[in-house]
């Protein structure tokens, strides 16, 4: 038996709104015999019964990512896409899927505005219309200066928040498609809803207002085809009205109110806008959608008298709640990740955010939920509804980018299994349109280094490939001339002098993510599309560190967060000084530079572009020769020899290999002299354990691992954490917070352990890129008895498990079909090639 058991068109399940000209096609096989491979495939694509492209019969065993290679494409229309597969002894498998193209490009309608002036209220555009004939299908295509969402005939119609998502939206603006054939009837009202979000909201760091513009807008076409085969189209335009509704006032940061008694007494006509619409790009990613939905667990009542109701998860999202409450009734939600110490409320670390919801009731059976904020909260504090408070009548919405999980990892230690809960959940609250840092405080922005450091844990754990592909066009769109990456993607952090300020390990991100991704994904046109991006981010390192290969210039966040520094040790108070670590900022920089050109040289070769190729092994050769001229005596020893400068120096292979052993040693020593501790920052803490291992002290990365003392991954667990925290000690061994302005405590940088939870404790790791090729290979550590997880790749389910029993090993694995593993064991021996299926190793 053969079977094709999905079928995808650019990661997608049969997506509407594609403006891609040449869509990719890609299935997962499965197969009841073992070592099965595919042999041939073709791929027919029709509209209607016209052939548009026939592939014939190809032999290969590509099976993902074949592009569409026929006649140009239409918009707005629906292709039928069939699969046939012969596997090595010709046994056939078929599948059909369909996929629908978007407006490419060609908007008749024109952006139209209010004329409201210092209203918080959110502008609600409307436009009623009448429908005489049979409809056979409907299609909205829209987009907005601001976040917004759509109702007709009163019902919302689509389960997405947050659209059109956040981009740089002075360069980039995505536009999304709904299919709305079941909302339509005989009379209809249209309403578009537009809050100021990321636009023109209350945002950023330095909490500014209109970021990219200062007017609410949308730009909105409705396509209707009937049943006789004729078409209308309602557009926007001179001809629709505005009001405000029940939203009050909406900002990511603060909150909402809605007032369920507002009714609105007049329209206004609208204003044409004049914007422009050649940057607006169909919806590049997933969604953000409410995920699911988390009952509370506990009604507390703090000793300061306060109603709080609790969770029992940190997480990223709003709080729904339903009743029948007096008309005219305020109840306040206000939010939080923690208590304190004593047990009471904590908002201090949110630093200015507000993130209170207020709801003015209706009088009658309501649902109460907020539209365009979102906050990050384990805990709520209710006012308005007196001490008895049905708990029961309360959820927590859980909101992020609709990836699909792909990982999970369990074994048999609890506090270990919390962690990866913590990891986890830390991407869940901070994969909401673009990676964030945090989701609670006044920040939330797009920061380059936690999302480089982060982005191979959150391959596993979840499908990041399109959340990525688009952050990183962004990312792109937003490089200075030169080739400088801003701090945050979205750049939100808009300078006066225009400059833009780039940091090693955070403007890295232009060269490590779309590497990470094609490793993990195996769709070249990561690299493709990102090629000049990262090109000229090294070129940018290369001007700045001239004819001396070396990086000595700007500002950097060093080993950000690194708790080796003098002062930090002997005061335990927070400068911010105390932040950069004690790595010299330059060293990093330098050695960074040296990796990501390493990289750019794999992208090239990848791509072929050998003229590149060349160019850049001769400025890889110059950087490592500087390197070690400036930074490693002739006997190998680092003038840097904190536990991140010896792990930088060995991941990224920047000494002799001769030298290698004896700084693994000292890395070692330095680790097993802090109490067999780290004291890295974001920067070394991701290396810290793979570096290790792949140096011969697996062991000592096992002891990091299972440490609880501050700091360690597991103290914050033993703290009660249910994400990963900003700081290794955010809340401190008394009971006591760290300083509140930089206190997040859902922050995912330090969940880039689970790479190495992945590869090495489970043992999945890919030999060819997208997992073609498999590297099985657990290595166990003292007191993990057994193991087990899988990893959903782009050609199936490789699964793992194992057990240890006394010195005895005994592994199961299953392969996908199309694909082969080696299957490495602890001891060191590299025995067994295996196809498809499933295996047991004792
Ligand atoms: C963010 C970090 C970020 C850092 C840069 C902080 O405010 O929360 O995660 O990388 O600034 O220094």
């Amino acid at each position: 038996m053969l079977k094709i058991s999905e079928i995808t068109v650019d990661y997608r399940l049969e997506p509407i709104g594609i403006d891609n000209e040449k869509p990719c096609f890609s299935w997962k096989l499965e197969s009841d015999r073992q070592d099965t491979i595919q042999a041939k495939y073709s791929i027919t694509v029709k509209y209607d019964n016209d052939v548009l492209w026939n592939s014939g019969i190809v032999e290969s065993n590509q099976s993902i990512y074949i592009e569409y290679g026929g006649s140009a494409l239409s918009p707005r229309t629906k292709y039928d896409v069939s699969v046939s597969v012969w596997d090595d002894l010709l046994i056939n498998a078929s599948i059909s899927t369909s996929f629908e193209t978007g407006l490419m490009g060609s908007w008749n309608a024109q952006w139209i505005t209010h004329t409201l002036s210092d209203s918080e209220a959110c502008p609600v555009f409307q436009k009623s219309f009448k429908i005489y004939k049979q409809i056979e299908s409907a299609r909205i295509y829209s987009t907005a200066l601001g976040i917004y969402d759509l109702h007709l005939n009163k019902s919302r119609i689509s389960d997405e928040y947050f659209s059109p998502g956040w981009t740089s939206y002075n360069k980039r603006i995505q536009y999304q498609t709904y299919d709305v054939t079941e909302h339509l009837k005989e009379s209809n009202d249209l309403n578009v809803t537009v809050a100021n979000g990321w636009y023109k909201g209350n945002f950023g760091f330095e909490n500014r207002t209109n970021l990219y513009g200062d007017k609410a807008a949308v730009l909105l076409e409705l396509h209707i085809k009937y049943s006789d085969d004729s078409m209308s189209i309602i557009t926007t335009d001179e001809s629709w009205l505005y009001s405000t509704d029940e939203i009050r006032y909406s900002e990511i940061y603060h909150g909402e109110i809605i007032d369920k008694t507002f009714t609105a007494n007049d329209s206004f006509p609208v204003k044409i806008y004049d914007f422009k619409k050649s940057n607006i790009i169909s919806q590049e990613c997933e969604p953000v959608r409410i995920i699911r939905k988390l009952d509370a667990v506990e009604l507390l009542k703090t000793p300061e008298g306060d109603m709080v109701i609790d969770f029992g998860q940190n997480l990223t999202g709003f709080v729904e709640f339903i009743g029948c409450f007096e008309k005219g009734k305020e109840i306040v939600l206000q939010h939080a990740e923690v208590l304190d110490k004593n047990g009471n409320f904590y908002i201090e670390n949110l630093r200015s955010a507000k993130a209170t919801d207020k709801f003015i009731c209706s009088g009658e059976n309501d649902i109460y939920r907020p539209r365009f904020t979102f906050h990050g909260f384990r805990y709520i504090k209710v006012t308005g509804m007196g001490n008895i408070i049905d708990i029961k009548k309360f959820k927590a919405c859980v909101l992020h980018t609709d990836m699909r999980e792909t990982g999970t990892f369990e074994c048999s230690h609890k506090l270990i299994n919390q962690l990866q809960h913590n990891i986890q959940w830390g991407q869940r609250g901070n994969f909401l349109d673009v990676p964030t840092d945090c989701p609670q405080r006044d920040e939330r922005l797009g920061w380059t280094g936690d999302a480089q450091v982060f982005a191979s844990t959150a391959a596993y754990n979840f499908n990041t490939s399109l959340f990525f592909e688009k952050w990183l066009k962004d990312l792109a769109a937003d490089q200075g001339d030169a080739g400088e990456v801003p701090f945050v993607i979205p750049d939100a952090l808009i300078r006066e002098d225009g400059k833009v300020p780039s940091s090693a390990a955070w403007g890295d991100a232009a060269v490590i993510i779309p590497w990470t991704q094609y490793r993990a994904y195996g769709d070249k046109r990561i690299l493709e599309n990102q090629y000049s991006s990262m090109k000229s981010w090294i070129d940018y390192l290369s001007s700045e560190a001239g004819n001396e290969y070396l990086w000595k210039t700007g500002a950097h966040f060093g080993d950000w967060l690194g708790l080796d520094m003098e002062q930090y040790f002997t005061r335990q108070k927070y400068s911010v000084n105390a932040s950069t670590g004690s790595t010299d900022k330059y060293y990093i920089a330098s050695a960074f530079f040296a990796y990501s050109t390493e990289l750019f040289i794999k992208t090239a070769s990848e791509l072929g572009r050998t003229d590149d190729v060349q160019k850049y092994r001769n400025l890889y050769k110059n950087i490592i020769r500087a390197f070690r001229d400036e930074y490693t005596t002739p006997n190998g020893r680092l003038v840097c020899e904190t536990q991140t400068g010896m792990l930088l120096a060995l991941k990224f292979n920047l000494v002799e290999e001769k030298f290698k052993e004896g700084i693994t040693k000292r890395l070692v020593a330095n680790i097993r002299k802090h109490n067999m501790q780290m004291v890295t920052g974001f920067v070394g803490a991701s290396y810290l354990c793979p570096v290790l291992t792949e140096n011969g002290y697996h062991d000592i990365a096992g002891k990091l691992l299972l440490q609880t003392k501050y700091p360690s991954w597991l103290y914050p667990v033993t703290k009660g954490a249910t994400t990963i925290w900003e700081r290794w000690n955010g809340i401190k061994p008394d009971g006591s917070f760290e300083n509140p302005e930089m206190n997040s405590f859902n922050h995912y940088a330090y969940g880039a352990i689970g790479d190495w939870m992945y590869k090495k404790l489970l043992g999945i790791s890919e030999i060819e890129p997208g997992y073609k090729v498999i590297r099985i290979s657990p290595m166990p550590i003292d007191t993990l008895d057994w193991v087990k997880g899988h990893y959903e790749s782009v050609y199936g389910t490789i699964g793992v498990s194992w057990n240890m029993s006394g010195k005895a090993l005994s592994l199961k694995v299953s392969i996908p079909v199309n694909c082969k593993a080696f299957i490495g064991f602890p001891d060191g021996r590299e025995v067994q090639v295996v196809g498809s299926g499933e295996y047991v190793f004792e």
